[in-house]
């Protein structure tokens, strides 16, 4: 039984959550379950704006203030001891997981168009997916080696007919959109978004710091934007001689459906390319071949289904063209 005060959509967020941290952090997949069932931590969530009920706000919040991802004795504690406190933490703070490796599913596609390229990443975050260029590749023995010899190297698992490109694409221009830009040079946003990693996802934790290491020497032009109303002027901005991309990964989940519409009629008129890095079904009018378990789906123009990805960047599934883009 669910408690009382946590509605049955809440505690489902939580179940699902629990589903979606299964084999990746068992202590997230317990501590979900766990909350999905407790009165106390429910009643709490309760009292939050509904936007500001989800787990991985609620545990990154939770682990910033106690400096170690919570159990739920720690959260049902902290809940009765300093509520007022967390509450502030989620209302001010947005689930911005910045994760470097995506850029490793992004890197076939964007290494396939004609160089150079300016890139637009919409919903960047701190901007670690912005430098796809910077990082060093490595899809199963499959090396490519980055701009920035100190950078991470990034793991991918490759499967289907990848098209490995030769070398990482050359970046002419690039600049990040977001609602709320972290700042790579701030100790503070660095924290939240080492707080945002699972606990128990390997190297996770220690990719973020070397990316973030990346960034600090060359830190990403993020605009405080959004994506509907500030793309057109930022795409102005990009010099006319380079291949123009938009992308983004995980975060059309966080647009309304009315506005993803409306985003995919804004990029069309760029006449830019449109890499889009996302769960299944969120580009408008694209029907989705049917995978069970892919996380992401890679589609370009909002026409055509690249890959299947996974959402934190791991493997790689690249489709058979299909002769549809
Ligand atoms: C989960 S993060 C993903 C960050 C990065 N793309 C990555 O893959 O690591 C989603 C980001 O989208 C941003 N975002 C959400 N809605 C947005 C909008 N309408 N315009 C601009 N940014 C938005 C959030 O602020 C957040 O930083």
């Amino acid at each position: 039984m669910h408690g009382h005060d946590l509605s049955a959509a809440v505690a489902e967020n939580y179940l699902a959550f629990a589903r979606e941290a299964h084999g990746r952090s068992p202590m997230y997949e317990a501590l979900a379950m766990a909350v999905a069932d407790d009165a106390g931590v429910g009643g709490f969530l309760s009292s939050l704006p509904a936007a500001k009920r989800q787990p991985n706000l609620l545990f990154a919040a939770a682990r910033y203030l106690l400096g170690a991802p919570p159990e739920i004795d720690d959260l049902r504690s902290l809940v009765s001891r300093d509520g007022e406190r967390l509450a502030s933490v989620m209302r001010e703070k947005r689930t911005q997981t910045n994760e470097p490796a995506r850029c490793a599913t992004l890197l076939p596609a964007l290494a396939g168009l004609p160089p150079p390229l300016a890139l637009i990443e919409v919903g960047a975050s701190a901007g670690l997916t912005l430098l796809v260029d910077l990082y060093s590749y490595d899809y199963a023995g499959h090396r490519l080696p980055g701009r920035d010899p100190l950078a991470p190297t990034l793991r991918c698992e490759p499967h289907g007919p990848v098209p490995f490109p030769a070398e990482v694409p050359e970046v002419r221009w690039r600049a990040g959109l977001d609602l709320n830009p972290l700042d790579v040079t701030s100790d503070d946003d660095v924290r939240w978004l080492s707080c945002l990693v699972w606990p128990g996802e390997g190297d996770r934790g220690q990719r973020l710091a070397a990316a973030v290491a990346t960034a600090r020497r060359r830190p990403p032009d993020v605009r405080r934007g959004d994506l509907l109303r500030d793309l057109p002027a930022l795409a102005a901005q990009a010099p006319p001689d380079a291949t123009l991309v938009v992308y983004h990964s995980a975060v059309l989940a966080y647009v309304a459906p009315a506005d993803r519409r409306r985003f995919a009629a804004t990029v069309r008129q760029l006449g830019a390319v449109w890499l889009s890095n996302e769960g299944p079904g969120l580009v408008p009018d694209l029907p989705v071949p049917a995978h069970a378990g892919a996380p992401f789906v890679l589609t370009r123009d909002g026409r055509e289904t690249l890959a299947f990805t996974d959402s934190h960047g791991t493997w790689l599934r690249w489709l058979p063209d299909t002769g549809a883009g």
